[in-house]
């Protein structure tokens, strides 16, 4: 019956070096029906995020070394389990198409693309890397206890991507929306988020960089 834990033994001598390694390993060797998600197995899709070992990671970039001799292997926690360690992901992409995330330019296009200094640039880096692979959101209590108005660290870290674009113009709209007791203010810097970036990311930072947006604009 499910839910239930199913239990392997992986040979390491013909295994690739990765969890997700040993989960291929599996599903060729032992469980063909074993389903969980991944593509590219360098860190870049995000697709294979689940709880390894009690922590949340990509399986392909944590090595089969690093975890303990009997690994524990569970789905991300808190979202609905599709099958195995597949989560629904509906609702947090419907989170995520609610910032808007794409430039909104209000000022005609010009010829070519639309230019940025070196350092306007920087104010990217940190957020632009975000694979969304949700293994902030995942782990963060605010989340859990309100899934269904809290934004939750991944969307707001990308929220904070686009306020931090000198090209967009809709920093206005972007904090009206943002400004409300749910989406924003349930972040009460846990740093969970933080703590598991498998990107070395800082989530808990921008949230920060977007509270101190609004107070500003306050006066
Ligand atoms: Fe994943 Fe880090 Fe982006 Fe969160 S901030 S979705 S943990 S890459
Ligand atoms: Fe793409 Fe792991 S398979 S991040």
């Amino acid at each position: 019956g499910n839910p239930r834990l199913d239990t392997f033994e992986v040979d390491l001598d013909d295994c690739g070096p990765m969890v997700l390694d040993a989960l291929i390993w599996i599903k060729n060797k032992v469980d063909s029906t074993l389903t969980f998600r991944r593509s590219c197995r360098e860190g870049v899709c995000g697709s294979c995020a689940m709880n390894i070992d009690g922590t949340n990671w990509l399986a392909c970039t944590r090595s089969i070394e690093q975890t303990r001799s009997r690994a524990t292997i569970y789905p991300l926690n808190n979202m609905r389990i599709i099958k195995d360690l597949v989560p629904d992901l509906t609702h947090f992409f419907a989170q995520y198409e609610l910032i808007k995330p794409w430039l909104e330019a209000r000022t005609p296009a010009p010829e070519k693309e639309r230019l940025q200094s070196p350092d306007e640039r920087r104010r990217l880096d940190g957020s632009w890397e975000c694979i969304l692979c949700f293994c902030c959101t995942s782990g963060c209590p605010s989340h859990w206890w309100n899934a269904d108005r809290f934004l939750g660290p991944a969307v707001l870290l990308q929220a904070w991507r686009w306020l931090a674009d000198t090209r967009d113009e809709a920093t206005g709209e972007r904090l009206d929306e943002l400004e409300d007791p749910f989406r924003l203010y349930r972040c009460h810097t846990i740093l969970n988020c933080t703590r598991t970036c498998p990107k070395g990311l800082n989530p808990g930072e921008a949230i920060a960089g977007i509270k101190k947006l609004l107070i500003e604009r306050r006066g």
